[in-house]
């Protein structure tokens, strides 16, 4: 019903971080989810195998998604799944345009520093030239990435500025810097799977989490092909 593409040309914006966290939570509001894992590093892809059977059962992972696969990853994906994330790689890839294009919605992760700003304009920049030129218009929004809780610094307040003067919608909801995060990705569990004595602010976490899903979901649902969400209505009565 849905393809959303999560895309920064820049490395380490905190993209397969986001995707795991959408993911997550949207498979726990009920949603059935396919992700793209089209970083040749695979980030995703080994989360996924180290969680073994703790993995969420309506979790699907395809791994190795390149720009002559991605069309049919998209087609199969839409039918298996309610959702399906992609995850592009950090450098400028051919596949950029190519997922924006297929995309009902674009998440930016964006972490509130100019050189991530700039990979972020990257994105924003190319959406802006499909609508200018093809008239191909695709709703996009920035979420502001490993935002330090206590803190506003000078850069996250230009960041802020710049989008606003161009009118970029950015999701109310940051993704808090928490070594939560780090900690709970890298050991191959999700925030609901960790264990709470091993591993700090897994709580506030599992809090940021909540309100990021629910505020993607909200915003993205208008953008949700109804006609295959309807057929898979039927097919799940009749399943
Ligand atoms: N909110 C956060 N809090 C703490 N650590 C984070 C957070 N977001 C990302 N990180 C850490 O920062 C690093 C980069 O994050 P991530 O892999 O999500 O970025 P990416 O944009 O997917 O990178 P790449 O461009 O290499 O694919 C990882 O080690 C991750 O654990
Ligand atoms: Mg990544």
């Amino acid at each position: 019903m849905a393809i959303i593409t999560f895309a920064n040309t820049k490395g380490g914006a905190g993209k397969t971080t986001a995707v795991a966290i959408v993911a997550c939570e949207l498979i726990r509001m009920g949603f059935s989810v396919t992700v793209l894992d089209a970083d040749p590093q695979l980030w995703f892809s080994k989360w996924h195998e180290k969680m073994g059977a703790n993995a969420p059962r309506r979790l699907s992972v395809v791994s190795y998604v390149t720009a002559a696969s991605l069309q049919g990853h998209i087609e199969r994906g839409r039918e298996a799944s309610d959702f399906v994330l992609l995850d592009l790689p950090g450098a400028r890839s051919p596949l950029l345009a190519q997922a924006l294009g297929q995309s009902q919605y674009v998440i930016i992760p964006i972490q509130g520093s100019a050189m991530d700003a700039e990979g972020g304009a990257n994105v924003i920049e190319l959406i802006q030239y499909l609508a200018d030129r093809a008239n191909i218009r695709i709703p996009h929004s920035v979420v502001l990435t490993r935002i330090n809780p206590m803190v506003t610094t000078r850069s996250l307040q230009t960041v802020k500025d710049v989008l606003a003067s161009r009118r970029v919608h950015v999701f109310a909801t940051p993704i808090i810097e928490r070594a939560a995060y780090r900690d709970v990705f890298t050991s191959g569990e999700t925030l609901y799977t960790a264990d709470p004595d091993r591993i700090s602010n897994l709580d506030k976490a599992q809090e940021n989490a909540q309100a990021l899903g629910l505020e993607v979901l909200r915003r993205v649902l208008p953008y949700t092909t109804k006609p295959v969400q309807r057929e898979q209505m039927e097919f799940r009565k009749a399943g």
